[in-house]
């Protein structure tokens, strides 16, 4: 028997070799090489799509239609913004997440809302039964409309109920479970992800269908599967969040259709996943009033300001090495902060242990949150509360200096809007922003006249 010919795949980003390495070339990731058997492809090596479809010609700009019927509502604003505005018709968007985040009930909520407007959605699952996904239905709610379910992890048998039903949307109940028969690895695999996307992507662009892939991710955080996964979509959304808050934030990383960086906040709640169309008020619940430690900043997620507060905890170290932590944002960005305010303002922080929190779970890494955060570890190290109606923002720079930050205007809004009286922002930002007798703005330089302000 002629010996089978295999290949090795780079599990990070798909790079391909004909044996196997430590060090994958292209991504200098350690010990990812995987062997899978090679793919035989038909003699013409070109895809259905390109041979179907005639030969277009070239358009001048203002021949192109936008035309703004193509978008379908989510019924979810806070996924429409996310995704620029609802569904693009023969989008292919890819959503990512830890298992039991709340893909699957994200989009079975999704499917309900968009078959209850008069779409034909097929949602296809290849890790529950029908009966789960029953179960789960009648949590969520009531299910009108053409929405119909389908168990089956065979690509090949999927892609001939979707070319019999032309529904508008699809789901497809995670990548990983699917397979081509004519490709021999195993389902999850890198060449199965590959070439099962690639199947998805043609069908999505061919009929015109909204196509959402539910993907895994390792345990380093991105979707299991090969680079080349994220970069065959369109869009790709993550759903992270704490297993242990209830809260779950949608973040595009990709989108062909709209801007990155744009968030979506949900809350996992009996009934399924509902909304939280103010952020801020939902992360400033339960604050605690007059605690040492604790500062409202101002971070910026999209379009979007978003108010967190920062906590400090600064305590005499015990041994000679003081010990620092954070969660929520840059670890070492906080040793840089103290740095500073050890080298610039005089404070001993090698004497003292430091925590940083964001309080709520959120991770948050804009530069905008620096003051904050060195306003919060003073008013630990001081056990001087800061006024409960004050927010901070701006970037800390290495000599002390407090710089600009981006979209001041939005940020200030946004604690008016909450009721905060008191703003303590770079001076320079002081020229682009109204001013407004709601809000006492006061611009600091560096970080002394910001200390001063607080104290
Ligand atoms: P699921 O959508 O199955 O996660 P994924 O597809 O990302 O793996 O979400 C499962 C979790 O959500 C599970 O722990 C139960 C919880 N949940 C609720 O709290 N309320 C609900 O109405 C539903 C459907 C799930
Ligand atoms: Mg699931």
């Amino acid at each position: 028997m002629a010996k089978s010919k295999t290949v090795y795949f780079c599990k990070e980003c798909g790079f391909e070799s004909p044996k196997w390495m430590g060090q994958c070339p292209a991504c200098k990731e350690w010990n990812t090489f995987v062997e899978e058997p090679v793919i035989k492809r038909e003699k013409s090596g070109v895809s259905g799509l390109l041979r179907r479809t005639p030969a277009a010609k070239p358009a001048f700009l203002n021949e192109i239609s936008l035309d703004d019927g193509d978008r379908i509502p989510t019924g979810f604003e806070e996924l429409d913004r996310v995704l620029g505005d609802g569904i693009v018709a023969g989008s292919l968007v890819l959503v990512g997440g830890d298992p039991g985040i709340g893909k699957s009930t994200l989009l079975l909520q999704v499917c309900r809302n968009i078959a209850a407007a008069g779409k034909k959605v097929l949602y296809i699952s290849g890790e529950e039964s029908l009966k789960q996904i029953k179960l789960r239905a009648n949590r969520i709610g009531q299910v009108t409309g053409d929405l119909r379910f389908l168990c089956e992890t065979n690509l090949e048998a999927i892609e001939e109920s979707i070319r019999e039903e032309k529904p508008d949307m699809v789901v497809i109940d995670s990548i990983q479970t699917m397979y081509r028969e004519e490709i021999s690895s195993a389902p999850g695999s890198v060449s199965q992800v590959r070439e099962s996307t690639n199947l998805l992507m043609q069908l999505a662009k061919g009929l015109g269908i909204a196509v959402f892939i539910v993907g895994h991710v390792t345990k380093e955080g991105v979707v299991a599967g090969p680079r080349v996964l994220e970069h065959m979509v369109d869009t790709v959304l993550y759903f992270e969040g704490d297993r242990s808050a209830a809260y779950r934030i949608l973040r595009g990383v990709k989108n062909r259709f709209g801007s990155t960086n744009e968030i979506g906040v949900f809350e996992m709640e009996e009934k399924g996943l509902r909304q939280v169309k103010n952020p801020s008020e939902f992360m400033l619940n339960g604050r605690p009033e007059d605690a040492s430690g604790a500062v409202v900043a101002c971070s910026m997620e999209g379009t979007r300001p978003i108010l967190v507060e920062v906590q400090a905890l600064v305590t005499t170290t015990n041994f000679g090495m003081p010990r620092r932590t954070a969660a929520g944002t840059d670890y070492n960005r906080v040793n840089l902060l103290m740095a500073v305010l050890e080298k610039r303002c005089r404070y001993e922080m090698s004497r003292y242990d430091a925590y940083v929190n964001i309080a709520g779970g959120m991770k948050m890494n804009e530069p905008a949150l620096d003051l904050a955060i060195v306003m919060a570890l003073i008013s630990s190290l001081k056990d001087k509360p800061v006024s409960p109606g004050t927010i901070i923002f701006g970037e800390v720079g290495l000599s002390g200096e407090v710089r600009a930050v981006s979209q001041a205007e939005q940020r200030v809004n946004e604690a008016v809007k909450l009721g905060f009286d008191t703003c303590i922002l770079p001076e320079i930002c002081l020229e682009k922003i109204k001013r407004t007798d709601k809000i006492r703005l006061i611009g600091v330089k560096n970080l002394r006249e910001a200390i001063s302000a607080i104290t």
